[in-house]
């Protein structure tokens, strides 16, 4: 028994919870602003402003000890809380982020698009169903990220199961007790395999420089003082973050659309719609629905809740987005729904520095789907395999 209060021990890891997480959202929710789970070694949080303030104030709530810590490495700077060493490093890819230097791309991600839907199409006219997750919306982003870093078209399977195995690890990480799961161990190995791809990357960059991120980042001052093992785990961040999470947003964009079809009828009618549509997606069906922090310089107090230093602070982006103090009817899906900068994309110092670019690809991979294949329907069992980046996959659709 614990002295923490309130508290609910819901198994945050079983195939309903990865299914449908919003009930058990609703519990946590109506038990309190954090509520204490045993199972799951934290705090849960469920409101949009507590989990807002939270993020914004990474001084008190540190991604040191944290779970990414363990994944991206102290010093990438997904996990970094010492501002001025962030932003820094930040900067040196922030231009190539804006949305002028996205809107340059629009020509590559269509053309990567054009690649992955003609034999997708072809099947599904011949009457085919296709697991649209695995044959469309998984390499697009990947391969945009990689051209990005300069890195050959002949890598690109390479890149995709490295990211796919980081991916599964997020999915299953070691348990509260430190017990390791076997897609852990996995993720460990893609990991130490992309990292030595990278620092062999960034070899030949340092003699012979393009205009690729990576020659960037190699070059740059804040890397003047960082060792290769350093500027190598900023890259693969950087690799990792920019496909896992976008190939799942446009996974959910496809099924939503297919459960509203009147949504479906006037985004097929009026493009225009699109991108406020996509975002409605992200705050109706997040990819990253948890995110974690740790406690640090005394106890915190969330709406009332006293909780100890070092103790972990697990947010649910997705309850977050359904919290009806901000947003009227939050379980219904409306693509007019004004967008409020909903919680998928992060808040605060650590928020996603691909967040444009993930914008163009998701419109203009899923208009180019619906002007191809607008008849599509979900044609089976969709799976949802986990929280912390949850997608749909398998996710078979057909004509
Ligand atoms: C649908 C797609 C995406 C989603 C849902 C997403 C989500 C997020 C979230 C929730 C965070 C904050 C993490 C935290 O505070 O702990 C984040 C940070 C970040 N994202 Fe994304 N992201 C997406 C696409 C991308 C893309 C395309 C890139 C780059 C190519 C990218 C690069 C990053 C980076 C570098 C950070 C760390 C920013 C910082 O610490 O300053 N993301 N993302």
């Amino acid at each position: 028994m614990t002295d923490r209060q309130p508290q609910l021990d819901i198994d945050l890891y079983t195939r309903e919870i990865f299914r449908d997480p919003y009930p058990q959202l609703e519990r946590i929710r109506a038990a309190g602003p954090a509520v204490w789970n045993a199972k799951a070694g934290g705090w849960m949080l469920t409101g949009d402003a507590h989990i807002r303030k939270t993020l914004s104030n990474f001084e008190k709530f540190t991604l040191d000890g944290a779970p990414p810590q363990r994944l991206f490495g102290p010093e990438a700077f997904i996990v970094i809380d010492d501002k001025p060493r962030h932003d820094a490093l930040r900067n040196v890819w922030a231009p190539a982020f804006l949305r002028g230097s996205v809107e340059k791309l629009r020509p590559l991600i269509g053309r990567i698009v054009d690649d992955m839907l003609a034999p997708v199409e072809e099947r599904l006219r011949a009457g085919e169903t296709v697991d649209a997750a695995k044959d469309f919306c998984r390499d697009i982003p990947a391969y945009v990220i990689a051209s990005m870093l300069g890195l050959s078209d002949s890598a690109r399977p390479d890149i995709v199961r490295w990211s796919d195995a980081m991916g599964a690890a997020v999915i299953s990480p070691p348990s509260a007790d430190g017990r390791m799961t076997p897609a852990w161990i996995a993720g460990e190995d893609a990991k130490r395999e992309l990292g030595e791809f990278l620092i062999e990357q960034m070899a030949f960059r340092r003699k012979q420089p393009g205009d690729d991120l990576i020659s960037l980042m190699v070059h740059s001052e804040p890397a003047k003082s960082m060792s290769d093992d350093a500027i190598m785990k900023n890259c693969r961040q950087l690799l990792f973050a920019g496909n896992e999470t976008t190939a799942k947003w446009l996974g959910h964009i496809l099924v939503v659309l297919d459960r509203h079809p009147d949504a479906r009828r006037a985004l097929i009618e009026d493009r225009a719609l699109l991108q406020d549509a996509n975002e409605e997606v992200m705050r109706f069906e997040p990819v990253v629905h948890r995110g974690h922090r740790v406690v640090r310089g005394g106890a915190a107090d969330i709406g009332g809740v006293t909780i100890p230093e070092g103790d972990l602070v697990i947010m649910f982006m997705g309850a977050g987005n359904r919290d009806p103090a901000r947003y009227a009817e939050p379980a219904r899906f409306d693509i007019r729904r004004p967008p409020a900068g909903n919680l998928g994309f992060g808040f605060g110092l650590h928020s996603c520095l691909g967040i444009t670019l993930a914008r163009v690809e998701a419109v203009i991979a899923i208009s180019k789907w619906l002007d191809r294949v607008p008849g599509y329907r979900v044609a089976g069992e969709v799976g949802y395999d986990g929280l912390g980046l949850r997608g749909p996959s398998p996710l078979p659709v057909a004509l």
